[in-house]
Parts: structure tokens; C-alpha cells; sequence
């Protein structure tokens, strides 16, 4: 149970390459048979909105100042939480998004220098809610992998995007915030070490057990 609504949260995280969107359609579908009472919507950041989507445009196509980006990264939350997110989890749903907060702090912070405090402000700004309490994820699975492996599972993919471009340097900085993010929230993250074959990732991921 999320600790503010009835439903429950999944985020998946992990920098470019690390393999994450091989798996996540697939892990929905495995809630979804394994609690056919419970909805399961399926979603991302930047976007699962109309408006998120346009800004993902922007946001991974326009070069912009760092400030700038980190605002419309929690404008697009923002509106993904209002839409899409909170109405999910008060349903009692199971919300999984591809990417959330911890992104921003690994991205916009680890990886372009954003202060912490001000990340914190936002997320406390775009999270917040009664008597203090922050609306995060009840688990992240994140896909942790060496930058140098990663960069060399992306250059046999796609056309980069603007994030994708950045340098390997750029993607250790994101790795090291997105592993000391989870050494400070040791029981909402799920480590995956994303060295792995993808069958043992998914070994891995048909084994976790979720506290509904
Ligand atoms: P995706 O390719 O995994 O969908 O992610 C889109 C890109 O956006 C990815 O390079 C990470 C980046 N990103 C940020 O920089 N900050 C954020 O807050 C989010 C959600 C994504």
C-alpha cells in the first residue's frame, strides 16, 4: 500500500543502456496476472500526459539552461501526478512509471551539477502533501551498470536524444547519485545489477516480492 493512498507505486530508474525498458512492459504484465483485481497503468517521465509528452519533446530535443530543465522536468511531474498518477493510486491501482524524481536528481544533479537543495525544494513542492508527507515511489527497481558498459549497449541502438549524447563521464556522475539516492532510501530501492544476462534480470525480477 502506498503510504499516502490505497494503491502502489513502482518506478523503474537506471542511466541510458542499462536496459530497464527490456524489462518493464513485461514485469507489468506479471502484476497485472498476478493481481487480476488490482489495474495496473503503465507510464513514463518525462510525459504520460498530453502536456508531459510535448515538454519530453523539448525537453530531449532543445538544449536549455540546467534550471530551466529541472523546472520543466517537475512541471511535466507535476501534471503527470495530477492526471495520471494520484487518481491511479487513490483508485487503489498499481501505478509503474518508467523513470520518476529519482531521475531528476541523477540527471539534473549528479549528472549537470544542479544543487541538491534546490531538487529538494521541488520535490517537496511538487510532492508534498498534508502534514509534511512526500509522495515517492513504495519501490524502485534500478538497473545499476558501469557507464562504460552502458554507452557501448546504446551505440547499437537508436539515434541518441539530447541526454543520450552526453559523455561518459556525464553518466558515471547520474550513476553515483542514483546509487547514493538508494544507499539513503535502502528499503523503497530494489538494486539490479545490470551486468547481468537478461534472463537472470528477470529471474531476479519474477522473484521480488511486493508487499501489496
Ligand atoms: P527514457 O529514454 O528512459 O525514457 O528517459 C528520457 C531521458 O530523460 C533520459 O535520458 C533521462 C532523462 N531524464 C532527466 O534528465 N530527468 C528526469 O527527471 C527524467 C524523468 C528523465
Amino acid at each position: 500500500m502506498s503510504t499516502i493512498f490505497p494503491g502502489y507505486f513502482i518506478s523503474f530508474e537506471g542511466i541510458d543502456g542499462a536496459g530497464k525498458s527490456t524489462h518493464i512492459d513485461a514485469f507489468g504484465k506479471l502484476l497485472q496476472d498476478r493481481y487480476p483485481d488490482q489495474e495496473v497503468i503503465m507510464t513514463r517521465e518525462p510525459g504520460g500526459t498530453l502536456l508531459g509528452e510535448q515538454l519530453r519533446n523539448l525537453l530531449l530535443e532543445s538544449p536549455m539552461d540546467l534550471e530551466t530543465e529541472a523546472l520543466l522536468m517537475f512541471a511535466a511531474r507535476r501534471e503527470h501526478l495530477a492526471q495520471v498518477i494520484e487518481p491511479a493510486l487513490k483508485a487503489g491501482k498499481i501505478v509503474i512509471s518508467d523513470r520518476f524524481t529519482d531521475a531528476s536528481f541523477a540527471y539534473q544533479g549528479g549528472g549537470r551539477g544542479l544543487s541538491l537543495t534546490k531538487l529538494n525544494e521541488l520535490e517537496f513542492w511538487v510532492q508534498g502533501r498534508e502534514k509534511g508527507a512526500l509522495l515517492q515511489p513504495n519501490l524502485t527497481i534500478l538497473f545499476d551498470l558501469p557507464g562504460s558498459i552502458a554507452e557501448a549497449r546504446r551505440s547499437k541502438v537508436r539515434a541518441p536524444d539530447k541526454f543520450e549524447k552526453m559523455d561518459l563521464e556525464f553518466f558515471e556522475r547520474v550513476r553515483q547519485e542514483y546509487l547514493r539516492r538508494a544507499k539513503e532510501n535502502p528499503k523503497r530501492f530494489h538494486l539490479v545489477d545490470a551486468t547481468q544476462t537478461q534472463e537472470s534480470i528477470w529471474n531476479g525480477l519474477k522473484d521480488l516480492r511486493i508487499n501489496l
